[in-house]
């Protein structure tokens, strides 16, 4: 089979600070990943990453979820005109916080990842190292997963541990896998992109 030469076309999907957005742009850029960023998108207007994205001279679109109430499948489909313009071929959910419905997740099946902070299938949702913490657990965590139908249900690609110390709180404990997470997100996109392009070709 020839080598494709081009890069996937890549777009990161964040909410808010979006520092794994970061950590991946970088990854792609160094080229430990042969994909190439073409769009950050955010559901908020006001999501920092956005900022640090057109810096980086990166495409950027926001599209506010609030405009279409619950009309979940009208802002998708405008996400979904705004990824064909940009002519998308693989997301990267980095802190995206609107679940996706199945018009979407089946559109894109086997070419979306995302990442989550627990240990996966332990704690889906939200509020993940409060759970962690009041469950007593020695180990917390991050994963990256396929993204499917149910909320962080997908198969996981990779993961990373922390422990979890006796004073953490939430918050401390968030900053320690968040750090895991600029390590994991890179490497399990990588694998993610390989396992698609072997599929794909
Ligand atoms: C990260 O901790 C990510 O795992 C989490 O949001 C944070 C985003 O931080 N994602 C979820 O909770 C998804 N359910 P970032 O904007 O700095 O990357």
């Amino acid at each position: 089979m020839p080598e494709r030469e081009e890069p996937v076309r890549l777009a990161i999907f964040i909410s808010g600070r979006g520092s794994n957005m970061k950590t991946l742009v970088e990854a792609c850029l160094s080229g430990e990943i042969p994909a190439k960023p073409v769009l950050v998108l955010s559901n908020s207007y006001s999501a920092a990453g956005l900022e640090w994205a057109t810096e980086q001279g990166l495409p950027i679109a926001a599209i506010d979820h609030r405009a279409y109430g619950d009309d979940r499948e009208a802002f998708e489909k405008d996400i979904q005109d705004t990824l064909d313009l940009h002519n998308v071929e693989f997301i990267a959910l980095a802190g995206f916080m609107r679940v996706l419905t199945s018009w979407f997740t089946e559109k894109w099946q086997g070419r979306m990842v995302n990442i989550h902070p627990s240990l996966l299938p332990k704690y889906p949702g939200l509020h993940t190292h409060k759970r962690a913490i009041k469950a007593g657990d020695a180990e917390a965590g991050c994963s990256v997963h396929w993204v499917t139908e149910g909320v962080d249900e997908g198969a996981v690609i990779d993961q990373e541990k922390v422990p979890v110390l006796k004073d953490d709180t939430p918050e401390s404990l968030a900053d320690r896998v968040l750090e895991r997470e600029h390590l994991l997100y890179p490497r399990a996109l990588g694998k993610a992109i390989e396992d698609f392009l072997a599929r794909e070709g």
